[in-house]
């Protein structure tokens, strides 16, 4: 069966081709025009959404080498997201499903990032935690099967990639701040200042990131923009080891107190190496296996939502939905 994977929920334009659960291509065109605004600004996101819509889903049909007729079914996010983005990505769908007379199946983004370690017949099986660190979200989820996820965990306030993306400009770093904050840690210290992990006395298990921003804004106030530069690699090493601590400290805590023996670890924030390089600490700690997607399937991208609409549509032939509208935010 020949999936196409729209996900246009944010600032990357993406369509992939799935058969079978295995990539036949991946076509991804991430929105530079947000750079100099240090976040992604809707009205420019859908704009540029608009006008590349049509090319990323040709590029992705030639790069498959496959004929456009040779479609089974799309797969498209319809939430959450920004809606004018969500917009640009379900019409065009909704088009081209309706040409084809092929079946519509709508995905949530989220739904969609917690498939994608599956995608090429990955060696992850259900049921296995999840832990979801993206721009807009930080999430532990139990997925027991395609359509049976129980959250276990989330933020109270912003997302680990929001404080990637907020330290950075804090530091003078372009958008997004993770692979920039990476970039500038790989040479040093990471303990040379220290960031506390929060304890929430509400729900222990949820993440909070709004402390540690706040703590490194206290750490550069004084400092002047020739010492924020000498100390860049230091401080961009001591925040991300920060943001990590986190992670890690509620994952164990999670992990310790349910019988999952898998972790996959998916998102944006998912990309970075020092967040894989301190699993083999805890691989061995825990006796557990972490799993992270290929780097393109963790960032925003089609082949996600083709993946999900595929084991949807195994368990159900029925679900294709022409009345679907974009919902900002709407729970799995
Ligand atoms: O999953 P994603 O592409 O989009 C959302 O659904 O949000 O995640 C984007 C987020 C951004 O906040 C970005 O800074 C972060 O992922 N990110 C990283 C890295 N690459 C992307 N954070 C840390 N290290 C990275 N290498
Ligand atoms: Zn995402």
């Amino acid at each position: 069966m020949i999936i196409l994977g729209i996900d246009t929920s944010c600032d990357e334009t993406s369509a992939s081709i799935l058969q079978d659960g295995n990539i036949l291509s991946n076509t991804v065109f991430s929105q530079n025009i947000h750079k100099k605004f240090g976040g992604v600004i809707p009205n420019l996101a859908s704009k540029d959404h608009e006008k590349n819509i049509s090319m990323t889903v040709k590029q992705a049909i030639n790069d498959a080498k496959i004929n456009i007729n040779d479609i089974n079914a799309i797969g498209v996010t319809y939430s959450p997201g920004l809606i004018s983005c969500l917009l640009v990505g379900l019409n065009f769908a909704k088009g081209l499903a309706l040409g084809l007379n092929i079946p519509l199946i709508p995905i949530n983004h989220l739904e969609g990032h917690l498939c994608s370690n599956l995608i090429n017949d990955y060696k992850i099986k259900f049921p296995y935690l999840c832990l979801l660190v993206s721009g807009g979200h930080t999430q532990i989820w139990k997925v027991a099967n395609v359509n049976d996820y129980n959250i276990l965990s989330t933020t109270v306030d912003d997302a680990a990639g929001e404080a990637f993306d907020k330290g950075a400009k804090m530091l003078g770093l372009s958008y997004p701040g993770g692979p920039e904050i990476e970039k500038s840690a790989k040479n040093g210290d990471r303990n040379k200042y220290l960031f506390t992990i929060p304890k929430l006395k509400q729900n222990p298990l949820n993440f909070s990131f709004s402390g540690i921003k706040t703590s490194l804004y206290y750490k550069i106030k004084e400092m002047n923009k020739e010492t924020i530069n000498n100390e860049l690699s230091d401080l961009a090493a001591s925040y991300q080891e920060g943001i990590l601590n986190i992670l890690f400290h509620r994952m164990e805590i999670v992990i310790k107190s349910s019988n999952l023996k898998d972790i996959s670890i998916v998102g944006g924030v998912s990309c970075n190496k020092r967040f894989r390089e301190k699993t083999n600490e805890f691989k061995q700690k825990l006796g557990v296996r972490f799993h992270f997607p290929e780097n393109q399937f963790c960032t925003d991208n089609g082949a996600m939502i083709a993946m999900c609409a595929y084991l949807k549509y195994l368990e159900n032939k029925n679900l294709s939905n022409f009345d679907i509208i974009p919902i900002p935010n709407v729970k799995i």
